[in-house]
């Protein structure tokens, strides 16, 4: 029997970086007991869905990426008892909880890396893609060689600092490689399974799989990986039937059928489609843009909503992420308005990250932090207040620093404010929780979406309509049936004639037909 977790139709998430979120022992790191503390302000906002980036042993050369020991909490985070407590203090709320599994790598100092190193051969000598002889390796995979007992060179998966664990190759070249149905990637797969069953058991409600199609090599179209993740999944559907994987893919033809309830569609570089809409110099939700263009993207997420329905799965839309530049340095308060009613009104399950409800900037040029580099700069403290490091910390010295708009910007101030951004996001979450109609059930019927045309059109279920103007024009859109009732708008109402909606330059509404 398959997973199909129900759940994920009407599920709102709310990405936490932990080590931004709130620091609670004062040195300076955001820790677990800090998300314990905000779950009265998660669930108030509407959010009844974690994700959470790995909070596991790790040297921190890539913020958590790089884990040491899968099984373990990072004492800078608080211990495996703290993260048992806050799944069931979330589960007490109806908030479920997933943690993040990099199941394609280790860190340099993991304990099965360090066996896998050894001259002598033993049960992790295959967990990890060597070569043959330290001076021998593929030209096309990056690999790192010189500091191992074993005479041998390993392929790495992201930063040198993490090798790759072997899933194997989909097409062999060098004598040393082993197929992705051998033997080290059955070893590989059963020690992933075990880690994913010890956190399902101890309550987790499931994983981020970072990279999942990036398992084996020299898999171009994806097939080997597909059949890496359905032996996966194999062993864990059966008996976690309500457990939810969404991966980090950005390919729902392939990752939809490997197994996975969900597969992001990122944003930036990763996903020129998305970027159309937000990020792009001419996205279409850029009020000064001289062209607007929602028809590329539609017809690309018709596309992927087939792969959805066929699978019964779903697609996962972000505000952004841990890696990707916060939306406010390409959008405006006004225009992420706009893109939120598109993204809560979308067939998907959405996904916000921590500070994009109050619309958090992306702070230019600070110094990498573990391994952040430009992304640095989407990775600070979240603003709670106006007081000290903005209620994140107590300590002088925060892991990252504090965006320095934190005393205009930040949830204190925004709480109280009916205009804020802040109040707009809680809205659309609780009208998106209370109309079924929302939910991700894929139905969704495109009126209009067409090149050069700064207004876009379309109903979700039966009975409820979306219209965007972006154009500094008031635009007239009629239709066959009468409108019961404007739901929601963002900057100005329309005005309702019967069956005929005006709707004021710049603005967007979701309305009830009857
Ligand atoms: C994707 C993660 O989102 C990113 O933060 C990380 O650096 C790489 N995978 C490597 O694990």
């Amino acid at each position: 029997m398959a997973r199909n977790p129900k759940w994920l139709k009407s599920a709102n998430f709310y990405e936490i970086y932990p080590q931004s979120f709130l620091d609670t022992n004062g040195d300076g790191i955001g820790d677990i007991k800090g998300i314990l503390k905000k779950l009265d302000y998660i669930e108030s906002m509407g959010f009844d869905a974690l994700w959470l980036n790995p909070l596991f042993l790790s040297p921190f050369f890539d913020a958590g990426y790089d884990v040491t020991d899968f099984r373990k909490v990072a004492p800078r985070y608080g211990t495996n008892k703290e993260l048992t407590k806050l799944f069931l203090e979330c589960h007490r709320r109806g908030i479920r909880v997933l943690l993040d599994l990099v199941a394609g790598h280790t860190a340099i100092d993991s304990p099965w890396f360090a066996k896998s190193c050894k001259a002598k051969k033993n049960e992790y000598s295959d967990y990890f893609l060597w070569t043959d002889g330290v001076w021998s390796g593929p030209k096309d995979l990056p690999m790192i060689r010189g500091f191992a007992e074993r005479n041998g060179a390993v392929i790495t998966n992201f930063f040198s600092i993490q090798p790759a664990l072997n899933y194997g190759y989909f097409k062999i070249e060098n004598p040393w490689e082993e197929s992705y149905k051998g033997e080290g990637p059955k070893k590989v797969i059963k020690a992933i399974q075990d880690v994913i069953r010890f956190w399902l058991d101890k309550g987790a409600d499931g994983f981020r799989c970072d990279m999942a199609g990036w398992l084996v090599k020299r898999d171009e179209d994806f097939e080997g990986t597909v059949s890496i993740w359905k032996e996966i999944f194999a062993g864990i559907d059966k008996d976690y039937p309500e457990a939810a994987f969404v991966s980090e893919w950005n390919c729902p033809r392939r990752s939809l059928e490997a197994g996975f309830d969900m597969d992001f569609l990122l944003q930036d570089e990763f996903n020129q489609y998305n970027s159309r809409m937000t990020r792009d110099k001419e996205a279409f939700f850029k009020l000064n843009s001289p062209t607007h263009d929602s028809s590329v993207f539609m017809n690309y997420y018709l596309e992927q909503l087939t792969y959805a329905r066929k699978y019964d799965a779903h697609l996962a839309m972000i505000t952004g992420n841990h890696d990707t530049i916060r939306l406010k340095k390409s959008l405006s308060n006004k225009e992420i308005a706009l893109y939120y009613l598109f993204l809560y009104t979308l067939p998907c399950v959405p996904f916000l990250y921590y500070g994009d409800e109050l619309g958090l900037p992306y702070e230019e040029g600070l110094p990498s932090v573990e391994g952040g580099y430009q992304r640095t700069g989407s990775r600070s403290p979240m603003p709670w207040n106006d007081k000290k490091n903005a209620g994140f910390s107590t300590n002088d010295k925060t892991y990252i620093k504090v965006d320095p708009s934190y005393r205009r910007i930040n949830v204190e101030k925004e709480e109280k404010d009916p205009r804020s951004l802040l109040r707009l996001t809680k809205c659309l979450l609780h009208i998106r929780k209370r109309e079924k109609e929302l939910w991700d059930d894929r139905e969704m019927t495109v009126l209009s979406a067409k090149k050069d045309d700064p207004f876009l059109a379309y109903l979700r279920g039966k009975n409820l309509l979306v219209l965007f103007n972006v154009s500094s024009e008031t635009r007239e859109f009629s239709l066959d049936r009468k409108i019961e009732e404007e739901i929601f708008f963002v900057e100005r109402k329309s005005e309702i004639q019967g069956k005929k909606i005006l709707v004021p330059p710049q603005s967007a509404c979701l309305l009830r037909l009857k």
